[in-house]
């Protein structure tokens, strides 16, 4: 193989850093459903929003503009790993007999090992930019409390972080690690807030769910006038920042020659996924490229393929405000399937928006099939992928697999959003065969869906 063709590792200078993110709402045929305050059913205003996010996030939840410049203290800290590699995945592609190109693109070089710090250096800058002293949030997976915990450091800021408790006993070394960056670490739900009291007086055994941890951090920082609450996925601000992965992506593939015909990327709450596919729908947007862009989620945690498209609370307890999302019920506890950062109830409104229009496919994926995927990926490009992205794998080989019998060279793009090195029990369980399928059935689903707050009335 020649020199260019043996190509692995698409590598850009630190000068090719994205300097803005990319807002892709003003680029869609409408814009997505405001949330609206609970009470009045009225859109939610700015003063709402006050007591939980800094004045800079809340301007760009709500922006109009396309572009919005990344601070340079921002830019400090992403230097210390960004850009991330592309990587062309050759020894998979044989592996698995394909004429597909597959690529990656992997966020685990960041100093927690995933896509998360993207958003919590930006969070963590514009809170301490506004005099705030703590910052409270859940986590599912650990990652996205690593990444904040690492993030106030970067910034001086205080963490407090309510770890699914089913993660928190599968993870103790996440714990650590948020410890390590000065973050106090609890498991939900806790005995702390009444949320978690509320929880824990039902059903005392509870694993959590990333619902209840978002109601306890909420609720914590709604109470001190000092804190503020961050938020690892859902949000517009939040797939804003995370849009640094695809422009770089996109410049990557443009060195390789390529532009792609499939993306996927798995979706939790739908950040890593938005932060990949955005760039790519504002070119298939603009008639620039075509791909068929796939978000893959759990068949334990389904909001986009069996959800209802409707307004939903973004907690547990029902502190938030409504959001206009594919949401499989705000009760609806998850059963704790290894993917962690998966198990959340609802999907980002504005992705769901993008699949109310069209513009995105989706697919669920039993967890076995992920693993496999998973330990596939890793015997062939050595890096051990973290239980989430082993959804998009899954999609990227059965995809790759269509090919091989089809014979078409398509270009398959996906987001390898994380490594595995702190989530290793799971690919224990994997191994040693205790890896069950989890899937809710019709009537759990229906039972969880019945309790959809009322439809607000806008008057
Ligand atoms: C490695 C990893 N991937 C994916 C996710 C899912 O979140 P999102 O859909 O916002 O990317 C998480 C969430 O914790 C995660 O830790």
């Amino acid at each position: 193989m020649g020199e260019e063709r043996a190509r692995t590792k698409y590598v850009l200078d630190e000068a090719d850093m994205p300097r803005r993110w990319y807002n892709i709402v003003p680029d869609l045929p409408s814009p997505p459903p405001p949330p609206l305050h609970p009470g009045t059913g009225q859109p939610v205003g700015p003063e709402d929003l006050a007591p939980l996010f800094p004045v800079a996030l809340i301007e760009q939840e709500v922006s109009g503009a396309s572009y919005i410049d990344i601070p340079e203290e921002v830019l400090d800290v992403y230097r210390l790993w960004r850009p991330s590699p592309l990587f062309r995945a050759h020894r998979l592609e044989r592996e698995l007999g394909t004429p597909a190109r597959i690529f990656y693109k992997y966020e685990g070089v960041s100093p927690v090992g995933s896509h998360k710090p993207n958003t919590a250096v930006p969070q963590a800058y514009y809170n301490a930019a506004e005099g705030v002293s703590r910052l409270t949030t859940e986590t599912g997976a650990g990652q996205w409390g690593s990444a904040l915990a690492f993030a106030c450091a970067a910034f001086g800021l205080a963490c407090e972080v309510w770890q699914v408790r089913a993660s928190y006993d599968q993870k103790p070394y996440r714990k650590l690690m948020m410890e390590t960056y000065g973050a106090t670490v609890h498991p939900s739900p806790s005995e702390l807030t009444a949320s978690g009291r509320a929880i824990l007086a039902e059903s005392p055994g509870s694993p959590g769910s990333l619902g209840i941890a978002i109601s306890e951090a909420v609720e914590m920082a709604a109470a001190d006038p000092g804190a503020r609450y961050a938020l690892g996925s859902v949000l517009n601000h939040v797939l804003l920042h995370q849009t640094v992965i695809g422009e770089e992506a996109l410049k990557q593939l443009a060195m390789a020659g390529e532009t792609p015909d499939v993306l996927v990327g798995c979706t939790g709450g739908g950040s890593n996924f938005a932060g990949l596919a955005f760039p790519f729908l504002r070119e298939k947007l603009a008639g620039r490229m075509s791909p068929v862009i796939r978000a893959v989620e759990p068949a334990a945690c389904p909001s986009l393929t069996r959800g209802a498209y409707a307004y939903d609370f973004g907690d547990t307890a029902g502190l938030t405000p409504l959001l206009k999302m594919h949401t499989l019920g705000h009760g609806f506890v998850p059963d704790p399937i290894h993917a962690g950062g998966l198990r959340y109830h609802g999907m980002s409104p504005l992705l769901s928006h993008i699949y109310e229009l069209g513009l995105i496919e989706a697919v669920a994926k039993p967890q076995s099939e992920c693993f496999a995927a998973g330990v596939r990926f890793a015997r062939a490009e050595g890096i051990i992928p973290a239980p989430e992205p082993t959804h998009a794998l899954a999609a990227a080989i059965e995809e790759a697999l269509r090919c091989k019998r089809t014979g078409e060279e398509k270009v398959i793009l996906t987001a390898l959003c994380g490594h595995a090195h702190l989530d290793l029990p799971a690919y224990g369980s994997y191994l040693a065969g205790a890896v069950t399928d989890l899937e809710p059935s019709a009537e759990q689903l229906s039972a969880a869906l019945s309790d959809l707050p009322a439809p607000p009335v806008r008057g």
